[in-house]
């Protein structure tokens, strides 16, 4: 769609934000519902409950679970340790803590433990629980990130949405709270939700709010004064809530709407996860003009058997050509469609590539068998309900993603705070694999850097170890290639993916770097490749970190993650790590395969922080080279209303 289109456009929406159509106020709970629209709106949604279950008949026979690796099962624990149900699940949304980590003995953490944890350059609050962005947007000068956010504990519970605006998305200053739950349509929560510019400068919040009787239902909100480039006040349209469960939706499988995209009539859509009897994750589309009256469409954007509910779904288009972002009503020639969907079941973000129609409203993956759910993940490691905006300031398309904590709510109660925010990447087609996306930090983390030290050409022997002599490790930015020798000829049987971390060892991995570890590596957190041969002579390579040894303490999940990433024939093996305390964030193949973790050490921290360089491979010396930057902080403080400059 050109922009001369989208201008078109405004004509077909009327100036609604200035004048709520809501004279007779907040309709009445019991017939809300039915209120809202005529008998034609019941019989489009019988129209669409019978193409759900003509879906489910259609798919019925080919039924892709998610494999395995890509999945784990729970673990069967023993009937004698009952765990108790995650915080957030009984109020509808997914796990919010990790009992399971209870069973373990609480280690000793000290103060001082504690107070290492905390980033110096990624996105938290000042104090308490955060969880999913909301509304990412760019106006007048600012960046500005909301978020889940309990003003009152480290905990999840009483959830408003946190507000923080930037000059370069990572000195941040905050805000107080933009939305709380004050209506009877959001007063168990005001929940995740997007942010979507008018082609006349308005910005319309879509939102999802638990009522007062317990049902997830999508609000509107709008700045109350555009003219304020802090958008420090919102209004809810009184009026709210827009859009409610449709039928055969159950009431609390109906959250997160997208930024909208206007189609080549004119008319606004947004699309909301959900999913249909229990396992068929979906995502519908609802049409509007005026982003008050919504007409849910016939069928749907795109349902994956086998994935259950969808939350924070994601849709956005990104060029085959160029390294420019697209703003989210961009379409036609050259142009690919990202659909996002985070798995309730599995705790994973997940995404597709494909393409959208935007006559009939259906989006195609380009390959089936790597569909929503069931083939890539946005990261690989420890994150969730991830959410991009277009920045037109930059022409970029920025992606942010929540990272939990994965201790015990008895030691986020003892920090005081719990969950970051990535650093925020940029998103790009992949033009050179053509399957995959590529994510990297925003170039402004590099006004972080510092000194640097580049070591060249390090001969890394099989089964060997090097100190990089760096000293102090914790706020780092590494920028690591690897070539490898062969010594020894391979076979096919070995472990093909992240096996037990870096200390499985096959003819060609794993090797890289130990990050956070101690100088006697009684911790350490290896970030590596591990390429394995395949029985067509060429190699698989993953990409993986093991948290495994990354502390002494028992209450914290330790975990080996990673996931395959292309390696293509001219290319090194190359990495980029940001170390930020307890956050190690990794990109490789220029951000094919990305991984976040979080690591709790009791011994690797402060001046006993240190990095290796590592190679367990049996049959390889690798050559590495690096260059790497100490990071500053970044300077994230309340905003100083009353100060002059800024
Ligand atoms: C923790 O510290 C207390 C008191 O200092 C001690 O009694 C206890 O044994 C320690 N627990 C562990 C698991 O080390
Ligand atoms: C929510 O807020 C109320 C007070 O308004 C407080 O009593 C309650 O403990 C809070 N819950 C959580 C989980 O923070
Ligand atoms: C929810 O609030 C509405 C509006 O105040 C009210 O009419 C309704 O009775 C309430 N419903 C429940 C279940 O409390
Ligand atoms: C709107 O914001 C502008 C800029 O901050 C401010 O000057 C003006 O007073 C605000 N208007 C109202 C009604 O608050
Ligand atoms: C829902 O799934 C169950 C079990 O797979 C099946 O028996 C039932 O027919 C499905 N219901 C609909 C409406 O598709
Ligand atoms: C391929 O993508 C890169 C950015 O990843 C971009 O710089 C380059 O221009 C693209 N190549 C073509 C032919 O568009
Ligand atoms: C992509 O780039 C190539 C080479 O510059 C050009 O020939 C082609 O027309 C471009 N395709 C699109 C869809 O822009
Ligand atoms: C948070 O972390 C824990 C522990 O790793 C994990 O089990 C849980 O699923 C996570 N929650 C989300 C929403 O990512
Ligand atoms: C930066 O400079 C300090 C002080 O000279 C030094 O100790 C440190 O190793 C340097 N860091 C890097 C990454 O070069
Ligand atoms: C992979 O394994 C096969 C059979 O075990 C072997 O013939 C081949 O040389 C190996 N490839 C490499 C690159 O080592
Ligand atoms: C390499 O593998 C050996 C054998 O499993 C293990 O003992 C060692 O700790 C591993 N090295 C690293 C750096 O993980």
């Amino acid at each position: 769609m050109e922009p001369n289109d989208l201008e078109q456009s405004s004509a077909f929406y009327a100036p609604l934000l200035n004048t709520p159509s809501s004279g007779d106020g907040a309709p009445a709970a019991a017939t809300w519902r039915r209120s809202l629209k005529g008998y034609g709106v019941i019989l489009a949604s019988l129209v669409f409950l019978l193409s759900l279950v003509a879906l489910i008949m259609n798919q019925s026979q080919e039924v892709p679970l998610p494999s395995p690796n890509i999945a784990s099962a729970p673990k069967l624990e023993p009937a004698s340790f009952l765990i108790p149900e995650a915080r957030g699940i009984a109020e509808g949304v997914s796990a919010k803590s990790n009992p399971s980590l209870l069973k373990e003995v609480a280690f000793n953490w000290t103060n001082a433990m504690f107070s290492w944890q905390r980033t110096a350059y990624h996105f938290q609050p000042e104090k308490n629980w955060m969880n999913d962005p909301n509304g990412p947007l760019y106006y007048k000068g600012w960046y500005h990130l909301f978020y889940q956010y309990n003003p009152f504990s480290a905990i999840w519970g009483n959830i408003t949405w946190g507000h923080a605006v930037s000059r370069d998305l990572i000195h941040w200053l905050y805000l107080p709270l933009a939305m709380v739950p004050d209506q009877w349509f959001d007063i168990y929560g005001v929940w995740t939700g997007s942010a979507t510019f008018l082609p006349d400068g308005k910005i319309v919040m879509l939102y999802t709010g638990k009522t007062n009787g317990s049902v997830q239902v999508q609000n509107l909100a709008y700045p109350a004064n555009l003219s304020d480039p802090l958008l420090l006040h919102w209004d809810k349209y009184p009026g709210n809530p827009v859009m409610v469960p449709p039928p055969g939706i159950q009431d609390d499988d109906f959250r997160d709407p997208t930024t909208a995209w206007v189609g080549p009539d004119g008319k606004w859509r947004v699309t909301i996860g959900s999913r249909f009897n229990t396992t068929l994750g979906l995502s519908l589309v609802y049409q509007t003009k005026n982003f008050i009256d919504y007409e849910l469409l016939d069928g749907v954007l795109h349902a994956v058997p086998g994935t259950g509910m969808w939350e924070c779904v994601d849709f956005y288009p990104v060029a085959i050509n160029g390294s420019l972002g697209l703003d989210t009503s961009a379409m036609g020639p050259g142009i690919k469609h990202v659909l996002k969907a985070s798995l309730d079941d599995t705790k994973v973000d997940h995404y597709a590539i494909g393409t959208y129609d935007p006559i009939k409203d259906k989006w195609t993956p380009d390959n089936p068998k790597m569909d929503v759910g069931i083939g890539l993940r946005v990261d690989y490691g420890r994150y969730y309900a991830s959410k991009t905006f277009f920045d037109p300031h930059t022409q970029r398309r920025i992606l942010w993603g929540w990272i939990n904590e994965t201790d015990t709510e008895n030691a986020d109660l003892r920090k005081g705070w719990a969950s970051l925010q990535t650093i925020p990447r940029t998103v790009l087609f992949d033009n050179k694999t053509g399957t995959h996306l590529l994510q990297w930090p925003v170039k402004e983390v590099e006004s972080l850097r510092l000194n640097s030290t580049v070591f060249k050409d390090v001969l890394v022997e099989a089964g060997s170890i090097v100190p990089l002599d760096i000293g102090t490790a914790t706020q780092l930015d590494i920028v690591a290639e690897f070539e490898i020798e062969q010594l020894e000829s391979s076979t096919t049987d070995e472990a093909s993916d992240c096996g037990n971390g870096a200390v499985e060892r096959n003819t060609f991995g794993p090797f890289g770097i130990l990050v956070i570890a101690d100088d006697s590596l009684s911790e350490l957190t290896p970030v590596f490749f591990r390429p394995v041969n395949t029985s067509d002579g060429s190699l698989n390579t993953y990409f993986c970190t093991d948290e495994k040894r990354s502390s002494k303490a028992n209450d914290v999940f330790k975990q080996v993650y990673g996931g395959e990433v292309p390696v293509l024939e001219d290319e090194k093996y190359n990495m980029r790590v940001l170390v930020d305390h307890s956050i190690v964030e990794s990109f490789a193949q220029g951000g094919r395969t990305v991984i976040s973790s979080r690591v709790y050490p009791t011994e690797a921290i402060y001046g006993a922080a240190r990095l290796f360089l590592f190679n367990n491979a049996t049959g390889v010396n690798v050559k590495a080279t690096l260059k790497i930057w100490d990071l500053n902080s970044a300077f994230i403080r309340p905003f100083p209303f009353g100060e002059t400059t800024i």
